[in-house]
């Protein structure tokens, strides 16, 4: 049976099986193999988001690493469209990204596509996708990436610099492919058809900034990909490297187990400013549960973690392995129940949250040492 989802850079819906999008995307999947690889040059410990495959695809890793090796390092590129405030969902990408920053002592450039997501979004103006950019800027500095390594900037912004790169995407770029690529109507606006040029050109500016070839590692949430498979086609004709990269399943939301959890339907995700009060209230009234209907049954027959939204949010949040593996055995044997389950989540998320909320406010003081503008 082949069931109905949808993955795309505007919709992501339903029951996703991640391995069917490989084929259909035509990407690689992450092998034990390249992992050992990574795992060498990352200086012998992999993140968790890479032993549990919450990474799970890539394109040209093993040319990145072989240009590694080489002593030819590579750059990040990744970004967000700044349509509302962050959730914990887009945090997970950027969180894998500081990671690779600090193994690989990698400088990092991250787009904020102001001009996107008014572009895209009926009701958004310019004014609100621009002063959303920069509150969700402080949500990148948050993490801890690196000063003088780290480069944001807003597609309004940094427009001079931007622009000219954009058109020679452009010219590249037929609207037949466009069309084929994002399944574009006639009805929709040429701002939209146009974009996916801006989205390529961090994939190559730097090459252009600093007059040499670098090669480049983008990762992204997998509902990213179709824009970057116009910039591999592209950068070649450009005379610079198709960008490298890696991708990422979604947390999924709240409510359950299908689809990605959406910054505007506001039970399906905790935001990043959500106080702790918010964030148990939300769990314990939201969180799919794996549980039985009773205690007594739940004791007899155990609990399901594949389904259990709790439970998959642990594997995001809970570093531990073993901890984790107690988890998971507590619950399918039935001696941890759902609302202690639930707690253990509570105080992971809140004890997170707490943290970034403090590196959150501290990072308006230093917003303008990351920030690109021209
Ligand atoms: N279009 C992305 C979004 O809506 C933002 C983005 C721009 C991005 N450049 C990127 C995401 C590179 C991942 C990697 O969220």
């Amino acid at each position: 049976m082949s069931k109905k989802f949808t993955v795309t850079p505007w919709k992501v819906e339903g029951d996703i099986d991640y391995n069917r999008l490989i084929k259909e995307f035509g990407t690689e999947p992450l092998t034990d193999e390249l992992l050992a690889r990574l795992r060498r040059n990352a200086g012998g410990e992999l993140h968790h988001f890479l032993r549990r495959k919450i990474f799970f695809s890539h394109r040209d890793l093993k040319w990145l690493l072989d240009e590694y090796e080489k002593g030819n390092k590579f750059y990040l590129y990744t970004g967000r469209g700044p349509s509302g405030n962050t959730h914990i969902g887009h945090l997970i990408p950027w969180i894998f990204t500081k990671w690779l920053q600090d193994r690989f002592d990698a400088e990092l450039w991250f787009q904020l596509t102001d001009d996107e997501k008014f572009l895209f979004n009926e009701k958004l103006t310019m004014e609100e996708t621009n002063r959303m950019a920069y509150e969700n800027a402080l949500d990148i500095i948050a993490l801890g990436f690196r000063q003088g390594k780290t480069f944001i900037f807003s597609d309004l912004d940094y427009s001079k610099t931007l622009y000219r790169q954009a058109l020679k995407v452009a010219k590249k770029l037929t609207v037949s492919t466009a069309k084929a690529v994002f399944g574009f109507k006639d009805s929709d606006n040429v701002g939209e058809v146009f974009f996916t040029s801006v989205q390529s050109v961090p994939a190559f500016l730097p090459s252009v900034l600093k007059g040499r070839n670098v090669p480049c590692l983008i990762p992204y949430a997998i509902d990213q990909d179709a824009h970057f498979r116009v910039t591999r086609d592209i950068t070649p004709k450009l005379g610079y490297y198709k960008p490298a990269a890696i991708h990422c399943r979604f947390l999924p939301p709240l409510t359950g187990p299908g689809g990605k959890m959406s910054a505007s339907v506001a039970e399906t995700a905790v935001y990043t400013t959500d106080p702790p009060e918010t964030v148990e209230r939300k769990i314990r009234k939201y969180a799919f549960s794996g549980g039985r209907d009773t205690i007594s049954e739940h004791r007899k027959k155990g609990g399901n973690p594949d389904v259990d939204v709790s439970y998959q949010w642990l594997t995001f949040f809970e570093e531990n392995d073993e901890k984790l593996k107690k988890i998971h055995d507590d619950y399918v044997s039935g001696a941890l129940l759902t609302g202690e389950l639930k707690q253990i989540l509570i105080d992971k998320l809140t004890a997170f949250l707490k943290r970034h909320q403090e590196n959150r406010e501290k990072a308006r003081k230093v917003l303008d040492r990351f920030v690109l503008k021209d």
